[in-house]
C-alpha cells in the first residue's frame, strides 16, 4: 500500500506534522508513506478547475496515486484550519471524479486539551462529503502538551496507537 499523508497544519515545527513522520515510521515494508504538501496550493476557484494549476494538477495526481490517504489536522478555534479545507475542496473536484472520490482515509491529530477532537470530527464529517471512506476508529485526538516535549514525541502509547490505525487503514483498503 501507499499512503498518501496530508498535515492540516503548514508550519515549519508542526506536531500533527511530527505525527504523520511517527505513521511513516510504524508501517512495515512494503507500505510506504509519503506527506503531500498543501501550502503552494491557491485558493480554491472553480473557475480554475479545469485546467488546474500545475500545483493542483500535481496535489490530485499524488491523491490519486495513493491506496490510502492519512490526514492529520490541529484545532483551531474548535474547527480545522481553512488551508486544509482549500486543499480538500481542489482534490474534491472535478465533481464525481474528484482525486477523493472513494479513497479509504484516516484522521488523526492534536491540539490544546480536547486533543482537537473537535475539528476532526468535522474533518470526517468533510471527507464523507468527498467520498471517502473514513476509517471509522481508532480514534486518535493527542493532547500536545502531555505527548511532546520540546517537539519530540515521549509517550510510547501514541506509536502504538499510530501502528493500529496504519493496520486499520491497510486492513479496510486491502477489502
Ligand atoms: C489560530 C489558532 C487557533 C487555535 N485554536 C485551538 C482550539 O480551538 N483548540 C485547541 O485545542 N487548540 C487550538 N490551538 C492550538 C493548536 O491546536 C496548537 O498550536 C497545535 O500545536 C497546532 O498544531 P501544529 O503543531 O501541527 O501546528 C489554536 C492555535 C492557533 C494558531
Amino acid at each position: 500500500m501507499h499512503i498518501v499523508t496530508i498535515s492540516g497544519s503548514i508550519r515549519a515545527q508542526s506536531l500533527n506534522r511530527a505525527l504523520l513522520q511517527e505513521f511513516a515510521r510504524t508501517l512495515a515494508a512494503p507500505h510506504t508513506a509519503q506527506i503531500v504538501e498543501i501550502q503552494d496550493l491557491p485558493h480554491y476557484n472553480q473557475d480554475n478547475e479545469e485546467p488546474a494549476p500545475a500545483v493542483v494538477t500535481a496535489f490530485r495526481t499524488a491523491i490519486q496515486s495513493a491506496d490510502a490517504v492519512v490526514i492529520a489536522t490541529p484545532e483551531y478555534n474548535h474547527g480545522y484550519p481553512g488551508t486544509l479545507k482549500n486543499a480538500l475542496d481542489w482534490a474534491s473536484r472535478p465533481y464525481g471524479k474528484g482525486a477523493l472520490t472513494g479513497k479509504h482515509a484516516a484522521v488523526i491529530g492534536g491540539g490544546g486539551g480536547t486533543g482537537g477532537i473537535r475539528a476532526q470530527i468535522q474533518l470526517r464529517q468533510v471527507l464523507n462529503g468527498c467520498g471517502c471512506h473514513v476509517l471509522p476508529r481508532p480514534e486518535l485526538a493527542v493532547r500536545f502538551h502531555d505527548a511532546f516535549k520540546d517537539g519530540v514525541l515521549v509517550d510510547p502509547k501514541i506509536s502504538e496507537m499510530l501502528g493500529r490505525i496504519a493496520d486499520g487503514l491497510i486492513a479496510q483498503a486491502s477489502r
